[in-house]
């Protein structure tokens, strides 16, 4: 198949482009915002280009019998700071990409959404079936990435699939928690300042466990799954973690407040039993992925 993997130079993306090339022909669309070009390999096309122009995309959506979504901006907090990226990168980047789908005749689209488009207020553990009721801007424009694809799913026909995606961690990862601790302790081995209470417990996934379940969730003929692993940890457990790999005894101090910026979730694990009951398991908990994660940033 020739499948075209939009921010597939990033963390996940170059991750699940290295999985699909053993079997695929693979087309990496990124603007290389956030990644470098030395994650993807030498086997794979790499186009340079930015999903907010549908102009300098489209040429490359030629003969394609796949799109994974995964272009975006990442970052769940750049708003209010910044009230236009999530925006113009979550929901004009996405709707380019599902216009330039339709007008090469792309017969598949796998979107990249997030755990966040549930909200705060939700049922722990969360199923797919769940409200959307995003509370930060990021969390809105993928609620809205999934709403503007599943309408041009029924309106032109296109096999979509819409994976939800719990605290990705990994190699290549170069935002997030416990790369942000990482930084801070080289800083400043004897203190760490940690954003919040530290009682704010996630869940956590290794990206070897995720690519596995994006190819099952991709595979499958079900619309929209979570994936995330079974159990949760808190990011005093994180910082732990952290301070135990590097062999440090920090103070810790902490900024306060239940979440750790505005439109933080408090609180989050997914019911993943959905993709289970297609085959998939996660072979790590959240510690585990936490401590490979760990483990690899420190080697990199
Ligand atoms: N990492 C997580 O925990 C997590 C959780 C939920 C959802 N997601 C989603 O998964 C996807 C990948 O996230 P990631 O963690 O690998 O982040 P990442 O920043 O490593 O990857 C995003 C990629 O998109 C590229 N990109 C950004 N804006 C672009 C643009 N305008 N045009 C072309 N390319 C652009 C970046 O250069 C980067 O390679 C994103 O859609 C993200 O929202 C990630």
């Amino acid at each position: 198949m020739q499948i075209l993997v939009t921010g597939g130079a990033g963390f996940i993306g170059s991750h699940l482009c290295e999985e699909l090339d053993k079997n695929h022909s693979i087309r990496i669309i990124d603007n290389l915002s956030s990644a470098k070009k030395e994650n993807v390999s030498k086997s794979i096309e790499m186009v340079e280009a930015d999903i907010k122009s549908k102009e300098e995309i489209e040429p490359h959506f030629e003969d394609l019998d796949t799109v994974f979504h995964f272009a975006a901006n990442p970052k769940v907090n750049t708003f209010p700071g910044d009230r236009d990226k999530d925006f113009e990168e979550n929901l004009q980047g996405t709707k380019n990409m599902l216009d330039a789908c339709v007008e090469n005749n792309v017969g598949e689209i796998v979107f990249a959404s997030s755990s966040v488009v549930y909200g705060e207020e939700t049922k722990i553990p969360t199923p797919e079936d769940a409200n959307l009721d995003p509370i930060s801007m990021y969390g809105a424009t993928k609620a809205g990435g999934e709403h503007m694809c599943k309408v041009y799913s029924r309106i032109f026909g296109i096999d979509l699939t819409i994976v939800r995606l719990a605290n990705i961690v990994g190699g290549r990862n170069r935002k997030g928690g416990i790369y942000d601790f990482i930084h801070k302790l080289k800083e400043n081995p004897e203190e760490l300042e940690i954003l919040g209470n530290g009682k704010q417990r996630k869940s956590y996934l290794h990206v070897e466990d995720t690519v596995e379940g994006l190819v099952k969730a991709w595979k499958s003929d079900r619309t929209v799954f979570n994936i995330g692993s079974k159990d949760s940890i808190d990011v005093d457990g994180i910082a732990e973690i952290v301070s135990e790999e590097m062999n440090l005894d920090p103070d810790l101090s902490y900024t306060g407040g239940e979440k750790g910026w505005e439109g933080d979730v408090p609180e989050m694990r997914l019911d993943i039993s959905k993709l289970e009951n297609e085959g998939w398991k996660p072979e790590r908990n959240s510690g585990e992925s936490v401590r490979k994660t760990v483990k690899e940033l420190l080697k990199q």
